[in-house]
């Protein structure tokens, strides 16, 4: 157990949290219902949040954090915005679900349709995970083949297929990532290396007459911010269209976070499948996939490919999301949110010169990821490069400042509307005071003194608290 590990562990011994996770992993594996709610990657106890205001969370002990998780990424309005509050509530006076149509699905999908032009049709579901599953059974029922192309480190929820990571290097047939997952399922998947096309060619080169689709996040959010290369995207869209394959985009973070049409606006690529979640559903569980007609038209009751959900479309969340889309159509809103997501970019990187701390900051719109240890990042490899014990201390020398960053290093931060200028100076400051402690190397004594200015008495403990 490292320092850090001890320290964290030790110096909330009282707090409602603690009690709380106490009490949490007695009844739920590991204390939470995702695993990264648990704060593995960084250690500690993570807070229990009672409440949400625009920019900022509270824990259970009244505790205020910026907050820059944003629910990992549907809140960019922020928190317990109050037209999206009137809309849920609206709806839900008129009923919490029918598992009949309502007029507001066709509203919506008349809307998301309008914004994603390769969107001629979709579907509702709850989450990315089944809009991501969905989408790989309809391509396979398209196409009548079975393998998939995904890319190491994209993740497109945690339906089996998906599950499967490459190893190193790229391996060319898929092992299963988790228990449970059969060999058999995980083996019709193949892995391929983000920003590396050739990779792609050489797995179509031995494969294409059995490759059903390529899923790929245009802009990958799930090894940290990785853009793609400029010729990346459409050199899948060429080889796939070359061997007959279908191209998927999952936006389900980049989908009206990056450009109102998502990716695919911005880099002028026309999946034939897309899927949307997150931001979609305004806080509320909503996911989507969809496409080109011909394709869409396969699912059920139309066509053949089987899907379905009892709370698909369900009113409230469908009522959440389009408030969510009617509050983004107004104009400025992405100009906003690139000008703030920049100025933390750059004074960010203004703290780094000056102190002389090595990362790399990704950034595209208002998503961001700073790998701490490495010169640059473009590829899942040089992200694993990256300096995860020095993230968990930032990732703690920001709590301890107020700030609530994503508990772990291949994760996106993200910044909302409701982040202010002075809060996005705050957290620079933040940093700065942490970068300066960081650089001399005292950054768990810093947390200490100041634990015991706040009257913490901090005591390094006997033996190690887990
Ligand atoms: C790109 C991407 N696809 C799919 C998913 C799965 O979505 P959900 O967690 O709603 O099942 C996620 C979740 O973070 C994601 O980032």
């Amino acid at each position: 157990m490292s320092a850090l590990d001890v320290y964290v562990n030790a110096r909330m011994p009282n707090t409602k949290s603690t009690v709380l996770f106490t009490r949490a992993k007695r009844k739920i594996p590991g204390g939470v219902n995702s695993p990264v709610r648990a704060w593995k990657a960084v250690s500690g106890t993570p807070r229990f949040i009672a409440r949400g205001k625009r920019a900022y969370i509270f824990d259970a002990d009244n505790k205020k954090y910026l907050d820059f998780v944003c629910s990992w990424g549907p809140l960019i309005l922020g928190h317990a915005n109050a037209r999206i509050i009137k809309a849920v509530a609206t709806a839900a006076q008129r009923g919490t679900t029918f598992g009949a149509p309502t007029a507001l699905e066709v509203e919506l999908a008349e809307r998301v349709t309008r914004l994603y032009p390769s969107i001629e049709k979709i579907r509702l579901v709850s989450s990315g995970t089944e809009a991501a599953m969905s989408a790989i059974r309809l391509a396979r029922g398209y196409t009548e083949r079975e393998k998939i192309v995904k890319f190491d480190g994209c993740y497109h929820g945690h339906s089996d297929s998906m599950l499967v990571k490459a190893g190193s290097g790229i391996a060319t047939l898929g092992l299963p990532d988790s228990p449970g997952v059969l060999r058999r399922v995980a083996s019709e998947t193949l892995v391929a290396r983000f920003n590396d096309s050739d990779s792609v060619r050489r797995l179509f080169a031995k494969h294409g007459s059995a490759i059903a689709a390529i899923i790929v996040e245009p802009i990958c959010g799930n090894m940290g911010v990785i853009p793609p290369d400029p010729e990346f995207l459409a050199d899948l869209r060429a080889i796939t269209r070359r061997h007959g394959a279908l191209l998927i985009f999952d936006e389900v973070i980049t989908g009206f976070r990056v450009a109102r049409g998502g990716a695919q606006e911005i880099y002028k690529i026309k999946p034939d499948l897309t899927c949307l979640g997150k931001i979609l559903g305004g806080g509320l569980p909503l996911a989507a996939f969809g496409g080109a007609r011909a394709i869409m038209d396969l699912l059920a009751p139309e066509g053949p490919v089987y899907q379905a959900g009892t709370l698909s479309g369900n009113p409230v969340a469908v009522a959440a999301g389009l408030e969510m889309l009617a509050l983004l159509s107004r104009p400025g809103v992405y100009s906003q949110l690139e000008r703030k997501s920049r100025q933390l970019e750059s004074g960010l990187n203004d703290v780094l010169t000056k102190v002389g701390l090595k990362a790399a900051i990704n950034r595209v719109g208002s998503m961001l990821t700073i790998f701490f240890g490495v010169e640059s990042v473009t590829n899942v490899n040089h992200a694993r490069l990256s300096d995860r014990a020095q993230f968990a201390r930032f990732f703690h020398g920001m709590l301890q400042r107020g700030i609530y960053w994503p508990p772990a290093q291949f994760e996106a931060a993200f910044v909302s509307l409701a982040h202010s200028d002075g809060d996005i100076r705050k957290t620079i400051q933040a940093f700065g005071d942490w970068a300066r402690a960081e650089s001399r190397g005292c950054t768990l004594r810093t947390f200490m003194l100041e634990a015991i200015e706040r009257g913490e008495h901090w005591r390094p403990p006997r033996s190690p608290a887990r």
